[in-house]
Formats: structure tokens, C-alpha cells, sequence
């Protein structure tokens, strides 16, 4: 692999990438289910948000940053942002792989949610709450029918959510009007939904305004402890990848914006401070 410019080599972390804070709520939970191995966070900030971007945009950061946690030594990536996996996933996994290097492995968070999803719902109408990016893909319908094509899915677009969150207004009375919103248009245009995914990694944020506006018999599932519990069975089921990644409980942060507002803000995401360091991608 050619790498460019100067960067730190840290071999063996689990790369955990997303556009931005994102991430950070599946990095989260990760940690806790599997927190001996080391990890390596990457948030483009300076790009995000990615839900509002074409497919070609989304899937050339995506590679850019994979290839960079590749170039640092990760030698397994979860893109830990449904906008990422719904756009760059397959392409990265069926072409780019194999020019980068075919030993290494990049996962989603797309198909692990499905599949636990399908015994979660009891109607079989499942609500997917997501960016404009991941509903446009209609990866999530599509996953699902491979799995359980007796669910219905009925899918809402919040371009306002990611916004909110990134620019910490995510407990402001202004996110009340977009969350009431957005559920209003899912629950109006199916009575049958009994379970909401939250088809984007920053929307566990805002679960507590998301409870408000559901009613209760309506189950509200976020991707954190899924992927966490799927990343866990991977690992089991690959000893191969298993033995690469190294475990010291290490943790570093990176972004390819300010390291001063990272570092604030994801304090917001995480309940701690954390240090984080400036990566640049060319
Ligand atoms: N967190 C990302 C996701 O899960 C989206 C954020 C963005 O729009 O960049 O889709």
C-alpha cells in the first residue's frame, strides 16, 4: 500500500470511522462489550455531514478514510455510520479491498441492525428513521427483504437531526418542532409500525425527545449494543483478523477538523473527556 504524507502508525487498533461525533455512540458501546482491544477513532468533520451528499462523494471520503486507518494499521474498520455503509460498503468491500489489501476487512452497521431487527417486530411493519443519504439508498428495505421478506419497511428522511446534534442543539425546545415532525410523518404513514430503527449513528442523542413523540407500545431500537454484540461474534468467528488486532485497552482520536471543538464535543457524546489529534487526509 502507498502511503502519503506523515501520520502515526499505531498497528493493530480497530479502526471505527464516521462523518463526524456520529460514531462515537457505537465506538461507545463497542468498548464497553469488547474493551481490551485497541481502537482508533476517525471522525472527518471537516466533511460532515455526509447524509446530504451523493453517492460518488460519500463513497470517495469513505475510501479516502478507510484507506488512511489502513495506512495507520488497522487491520479491521467499522464504519460506524449508516450513511458510509449504505454508500461505500459494497464497493469498498467487492473492488477497493482487493487493490488495498484483501487480508483486511471493513464491516458495517447496516446488515448487523437487520438482522437483529427481524425478531424485534411483531406486526411486521418496522419504522426506519435515517439521513437523506441512507433512505435515498434504500439499503435498509433492500437488506431486509433478503432476510425477512415478510417486513414492511416505511422509511422517514431528518436532514435537520445531524445538524442539531452537530451543533449541540440537540436538547434546544428548536429539535422538539424536527423530531415531533419526522415522527409524525412515519406513524401517519403506517398505523402498523411497532419497532423504529435509528438508521443513523447520531440519533441516539436525541432518544429522549424521540420517546417523547412514540407512543409507548412502540419499541425504539438503537445500533450501539447490536454492533458491539456483532463485532464480538466476528471476532469469534475470525481468529484470523482476531489475532492482528491488539489488545491493551488503548484508545486515540482523530479528526480531520479543529482537535479543540472534537474534543469538546465529543465529551458530549461520550460523558468524558478525551484528547484528540488533528489527521490531515492528503
Ligand atoms: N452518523 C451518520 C450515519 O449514521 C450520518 C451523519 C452525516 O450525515 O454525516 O448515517
Amino acid at each position: 500500500m502507498t502511503q502519503k504524507g506523515s501520520f502515526p502508525m499505531i498497528p493493530g487498533s480497530i479502526g471505527i470511522f464516521d462523518s463526524g461525533y456520529g460514531g462515537l455512540t457505537i465506538l461507545d458501546k463497542i468498548r464497553t462489550e469488547l474493551p481490551e482491544y485497541d481502537y482508533i477513532y476517525l471522525g472527518d468533520n471537516a466533511r460532515t455531514p455526509y447524509g446530504t451528499r451523493s453517492f460518488d462523494v460519500v463513497y470517495k471520503y469513505t475510501l479516502e478514510c478507510v484507506t488512511k486507518l489502513f495506512e495507520m494499521g488497522c487491520h479491521l474498520v467499522v464504519l460506524a455510520c449508516n450513511t458510509a455503509s449504505a454508500k461505500a460498503l459494497r464497493t469498498i468491500q467487492q473492488k477497493d479491498l482487493l487493490s488495498l489489501d484483501p487480508k483486511r476487512r471493513v464491516l458495517g452497521v447496516i446488515r448487523p441492525t437487520v438482522e437483529a431487527v427481524g425478531s424485534l417486530t411483531i406486526t411486521k411493519h418496522i419504522g426506519l428513521l435515517a439521513t437523506t443519504g441512507t433512505v435515498q439508498s434504500n439499503s435498509y428495505p433492500l437488506e431486509i427483504q433478503k432476510l425477512h421478506n415478510d417486513i414492511v419497511v416505511v422509511s422517514e428522511a431528518c436532514p435537520m437531526w445531524v445538524p442539531l446534534i452537530e451543533n449541540n442543539e440537540h436538547k434546544s425546545i428548536g429539535a422538539d418542532y424536527f423530531v415531533q415532525k419526522n415522527l409524525e410523518n412515519l406513524l401517519q404513514s403506517d398505523s402498523q409500525i411497532d419497532t423504529i430503527m435509528l438508521g443513523c449513528t447520531h440519533y441516539p442523542l436525541l432518544l429522549d425527545k424521540i420517546k417523547q413523540y412514540t407512543p409507548e407500545n412502540v419499541r425504539i431500537v438503537s445500533q450501539g449494543e447490536i454492533v458491539a454484540e456483532s463485532l464480538k461474534n466476528y471476532l469469534n468467528r475470525h481468529p484470523e483478523i482476531n489475532e492482528l488486532c491488539t489488545k491493551n485497552g488503548l484508545m486515540r482520536y482523530f479528526t480531520t477538523e479543529s482537535v479543540e471543538k472534537f474534543a469538546s464535543s465529543a465529551s458530549i457524546f461520550l460523558n468524558e473527556e478525551i484528547q484528540a489529534e488533528h489527521l490531515d487526509l492528503d
